[in-house]
């Protein structure tokens, strides 16, 4: 079999950020994408991360190697997600002269996983942004309505004009991004990155629906799948990716 590109599907929706980059597109996609014009939408198209999230979908993977590479994905999506991260300059000493450069300012990003299965993403994230500060939301959706509750809250005090970066594997319906976006907005976060391994039109769609284009939020992913199905899951998707990080789905 012949090396192949990523569908072109992948492209098109990164148009949605760099409208110039890429060729004509489907009046359908072109639908989509003007929908999405309030809200950055970055489907991370690079050939590590589609082989990387193949193997994530395939069921006969097992746990270790999951988590492995949840972890793995997470930082290359981070490297995507930190674009706009504010950086103040400073000036270091080389061994020849000194010159200027930048570190990140203060105050610290905070990032965010939501529990459970967003733990699981933690480590990926914090390879690329070590000083950042972590909070903590732990939510769940009830299977039947779909609807989040939210069961522990551990937000760091003062996140006032601070960039908040959330880790939630699954954009399914969206109810519970939604909700912790929300209560990071609320809490004054100057900017809100959600970091998902995969998303539903669904999901992306009921996301910008709930921000006004005076919030500044981005969804960073590594995949864009169909649909979701009856009970909400996404499809093709990689099953519930909390019990496979965590051993319950072997
Ligand atoms: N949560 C998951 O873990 N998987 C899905 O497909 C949807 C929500």
């Amino acid at each position: 079999m012949g090396h192949s590109r990523i569908p072109d599907l992948r492209y098109l929706f990164t148009l949605s950020v760099t409208p110039s980059t890429f060729g004509p597109i489907s009046p359908q996609i072109q639908v989509y994408i003007d929908s999405l014009e309030v809200m950055k939408t970055l489907i991370i198209d690079h050939p590590l991360v589609s082989a990387k999230l193949t193997t994530l979908r395939d069921k006969n993977t097992d746990t270790p190697t999951f988590r492995k590479l949840v972890e793995e994905l997470v930082t290359l999506l981070s490297y995507e997600a930190t674009r706009h991260l504010l950086v103040e300059e400073t000036e270091v000493e080389t061994p020849i002269t000194k010159t200027k450069g930048f570190v990140i300012a203060k105050p610290k990003p905070i990032v965010v996983p939501i529990l459970r299965a967003g733990l699981g993403m933690l480590d990926g994230m914090m390879r690329i942004l070590p000083g950042a500060e972590v909070g903590f939301l732990g939510m769940v959706r009830d299977e039947t309505t779909l609807q989040p509750t939210t069961y522990a809250e551990r937000i760091p005090g003062e996140i006032k004009n601070r960039q908040v970066f959330v880790l939630d594997p699954m954009l399914a319906t969206g109810g519970t991004l939604v909700a912790a976006i929300k209560l990071l907005i609320d809490r004054g976060a100057r900017d809100v990155v959600a970091i998902c391994l995969l998303a539903a039109p669904e999901g992306i769609k009921n996301v910008e629906n709930a921000f006004g284009s005076d919030v500044n939020v981005t969804v960073v992913c590594a995949g864009l799948d169909e649909k979701l199905n009856e009970v909400g899951y996404i499809v093709p998707g990689l099953g519930d990716a909390g019990d496979r990080l965590y051993g319950t789905a072997d």
